[in-house]
C-alpha cells in the first residue's frame, strides 16, 4: 500500500510521469484512472505508452472501448469505460486482462474506472483533479501492491 501526491504543472509533466511509470511498471499491473472530463487521464497513458516504447500514437478508446498495443516492452491494454454503465462493464469480463487469461500479461490502464462494479485484487488508483491555478493534481494510491522503487525514488 502506498500513497503519493504530485502537482503536474502542465501537459508535459503529465507525460513525464506516465513515461516514468511505463519504463518500470511490472506486467499484470492494473491502473485505474479517475478524474473529471479533461483531467489528463489519456495524457498520462500516452506518456506511459512512450515509456513502454510504443511508437503508435495512443488515442482515447472512448468509442472502441479497448485499444491494445503490443509493440512495446510489454503489452498495453488501454480501456475507456465512459460510455458504459456498471451492468454493461460486468459483461466485459475485464479480468482476462489482468489475470492474463488468453492474453499476454501487460499493463491495463482503465479510464473512467468508476464504472467498474468490481476491482482487481491489486491495483493502482490514480486520481487526477484540476489545480486551482491551472495544472493538475495527481494522487496515486496502491492497493495490495507497491510502487516499484525505480518509480517511487524519482517522484
Ligand atoms: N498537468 C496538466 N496541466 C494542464 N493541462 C494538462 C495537464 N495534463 C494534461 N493536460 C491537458 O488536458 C487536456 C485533456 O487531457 P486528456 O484528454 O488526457 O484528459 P482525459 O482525462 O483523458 O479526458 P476524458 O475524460 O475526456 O477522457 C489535454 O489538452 C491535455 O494536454
Ligand atoms: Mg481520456
Amino acid at each position: 500500500m502506498g500513497m503519493v501526491k504530485i502537482f503536474l504543472q502542465d501537459t508535459q509533466a503529465t507525460l513525464q510521469l506516465g513515461l516514468l511509470i511505463g519504463q518500470h511498471l511490472h506486467p499484470g499491473t492494473v491502473i485505474l484512472l479517475e478524474g473529471d472530463l479533461g483531467a489528463g487521464k489519456t495524457t498520462l497513458v500516452q506518456g506511459l505508452g512512450q515509456g513502454l516504447g510504443i511508437k503508435d500514437s495512443i488515442v482515447s478508446p472512448t468509442f472502441t472501448l479497448i485499444n491494445e498495443y503490443t509493440e512495446g516492452r510489454i503489452p498495453l491494454y488501454h480501456l475507456d469505460l465512459y460510455r458504459l454503465e456498471a451492468k454493461e462493464v460486468d459483461g466485459l469480463n475485464l479480468y482476462i486482462y489482468w489475470e492474463g487469461i488468453e492474453v499476454t500479461p501487460g499493463i491495463v490502464a482503465i479510464e473512467w474506472s468508476e464504472r467498474m462494479p468490481y476491482q482487481p485484487d491489486s491495483y493502482w488508483l490514480v486520481n487526477l483533479t484540476y489545480g486551482a491555478v491551472g495544472g493538475r493534481q495527481v494522487e496515486i494510491n496502491t492497493f495490495n501492491c507497491e510502487i516499484p522503487q525505480e518509480i517511487a525514488g524519482r517522484l
